[in-house]
């Protein structure tokens, strides 16, 4: 099943604020080799300006919106917009290593063992900041009230 269902490309206009963000993010990151503690420190950053990303959200009734950002061959940066009920298949990320924040609302998270039993279901709010290292990880992600924005970082990217 694909994770990208819903995406859109978009024509964005992006404002000044956000292009220095992208342009950031492509120095640090733009290249790959992504250092955990390093990317979460730029995604703590981010916290200081919300509203740059809260102008850029996009939903979509038909399932969660994904925003791509910034995308090279190494690194993806994506912002997914999202409803209430609108959750991702189950997935892994095909030894991808994966970074997540929620910038708003509530995101719901539940990960599965190599067996596919649950192994935890987590609430995430905003602020939180997941990162998953290990290859092999399973899980799903979802929306159940309100609406959530969460901004993501894949290397290499989900494509
Ligand atoms: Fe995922």
């Amino acid at each position: 099943m694909s994770l990208h269902d819903h995406e859109e490309s978009q024509a964005m206009n992006l404002n000044p604020d956000l292009e220095l963000i992208l342009s950031d993010f492509s120095s640090r990151f733009g290249h790959g080799s992504l250092v955990p503690h390093e990317v979460k420190a730029w995604m703590d950053a981010q916290m200081q300006r919300p509203q740059v990303y809260l102008e850029h959200a996009s939903y979509d009734d038909e399932g969660y919106s994904r925003n791509v950002l910034f995308e090279t061959k190494q690194t993806e940066l994506v912002l997914v917009g999202w409803q209430a009920g609108q959750e991702t298949p189950k997935h892994d990320h095909e030894g991808r290593s994966c970074s997540f924040m929620v910038l708003s609302g509530d995101i719901e998270e539940v990960r599965f063992d190599s067996s596919g039993h649950v192994s935890a279901q987590l609430k995430h709010q905003a602020r939180d900041i997941v990162q998953i290292s290990d290859p092999t990880a399973i899980h799903q992600m979802a929306c159940r009230q309100g609406r959530a924005l969460s901004l993501h970082i894949y290397s290499p990217p989900m494509g």
